[in-house]
């Protein structure tokens, strides 16, 4: 694995943008102002009619603060483009309302949101969803050949883990005339760049990892300027840009990705091979571990295995309950990417919407808890989690 040539990561995060504070301030203000004014109609239709550059109302995204959101978050995936958006359902509708309307494939598992609008919602606009398993590609060609122009997953996957070949499926969806768009959101680009693999946007949601406190609500997509620039309208116009606040916010979030992610990965390491040991977890799904089967394409494909990770109870579904209700540092709470360590129990949050034979069949049992994991001391976590397994 190697990271990536200068302006190395870290140089982005902290000076990912070019806009200039007139007043020398090092972070930029937020610009918390809904319109802005001009200096005469010529220099308004200039901006409106896309001649100059400048900011003129927010929810349009023209605002300083959102501008430097922007190019930052699209530095940070090595994007042409990014745009930022009120959340991550946000940056996902107004992707999926540009470049899905002739079919979306859905490949393997996905947060239950996404699952929802691409199952339940969509298809009442006409949009045709298909959904396989990461099991089943095979059968991606001949949905493809149906006519699907977008292929959507996630990897590494929601509860299970799994990673998906990015190279491999972008490679067949191509070849077919699709797109590819891949949720970076259990990664972030710290630990996976899926454009320099292949895929043709990125999407997040900036809620986790980029905002990484637990305190704010964002999205992001980034991909190239031709395709990102029709995505611009339908965020105009369905009103789902970022606030500016919230831009600042992330911002200020940004700047201490790479040491978070590198802290999380680290602890979630230790605490899964800590977890391969203990004789209450029958089995530990993280792509860190040498016998997970996703282990030699995640070291193929990712910069850092990732803070998420996955324990099954050697017992039931309401022993699961119990260690999750024990657990004290563990916070049981259904998010991800934040500074304080989460558990949940799939089958009580985000995989309660699936029948149990549906959860079955994508290998989600009752008995499985996902850890995200913090910044606290990795022994005190371990600790943690041996008091309620114990
Ligand atoms: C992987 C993933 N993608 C997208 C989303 C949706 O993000 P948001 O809650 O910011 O709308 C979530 C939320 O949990 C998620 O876990």
């Amino acid at each position: 694995m190697t990271d990536r040539t200068p302006p190395g990561l870290s140089t982005c995060a902290i000076h990912g943008h070019s806009i200039q504070d007139a007043h020398g301030s090092p972070h930029l203000p937020v610009y918390d102002t809904t319109t802005f004014a001009f200096p005469s109609t010529a220099a308004l239709l200039d901006v409106i009619n896309g001649q100059q550059p400048g900011s003129l109302y927010t929810r349009y995204g023209l605002n300083l603060s959102i501008f430097a959101i922007e190019e930052t978050l699209a530095n940070l995936e090595g994007a042409e483009a990014a745009w930022s958006f009120c959340s991550g359902m946000a940056a996902e509708s107004a992707l999926f309302l540009t470049h899905g309307r002739e079919g979306i494939i859905c490949v393997g598992d996905v947060y239950g949101g996404t699952l929802e609008l691409l199952a339940n919602q969509l298809p009442l606009l006409g949009i045709k969803t298909d959904f396989i398993l990461g099991s089943e590609l095979g059968q991606l060609d001949t949905l493809l050949a149906a006519g699907a122009k977008l292929v959507f997953f996630e990897t590494p996957a929601n509860p299970t883990l799994e990673v998906l070949d990015i190279r491999a499926i972008a490679a067949q969806a191509h070849a077919h005339g699709a797109r590819v768009a891949v949720d970076n959101t259990f990664a972030s680009p710290v630990n996976q760049r899926p454009l320099e693999l292949g895929a043709d946007f990125v999407v997040h949601s900036a809620t986790k990892y980029l905002g990484g406190h637990s305190d704010l609500t964002a999205g992001a997509l980034m991909g190239s300027k031709e395709l990102l620039q029709p995505v611009w309208d339908w965020r105009k116009n369905l009103g789902s840009t970022i606030a500016p606040a919230t831009a600042s916010l992330l911002a200020r979030s940004l700047r201490t990705l790479v040491v978070r992610v590198r802290q999380h990965n680290e602890s979630a390491q230790q605490i899964a091979e800590a977890m391969t040991r203990h004789p209450k977890v029958s089995r530990v799904y993280f792509p860190g571990l040498p016998s997970f089967p996703g282990h030699a394409l995640a070291k193929d494909q990712m910069y850092g295995f990732g803070g998420m990770l996955t324990i099954e109870i050697a017992g039931t579904g309401a022993d699961a309950t119990r260690v999750a209700d024990r657990l004290k540092l563990f916070t049981l709470a259904p998010s991800l990417g934040g500074v304080e360590s989460l558990v949940t129990q799939p089958c009580t949050t985000t995989h309660h919407g699936l029948t149990a034979a549906e959860r079955t069949r994508r290998g989600i049992s009752d008995a499985m808890l996902r850890l995200s994991v913090g910044l606290e001391d990795t022994a005190d976590l371990i600790a943690d989690l041996e008091q309620a397994l114990g």
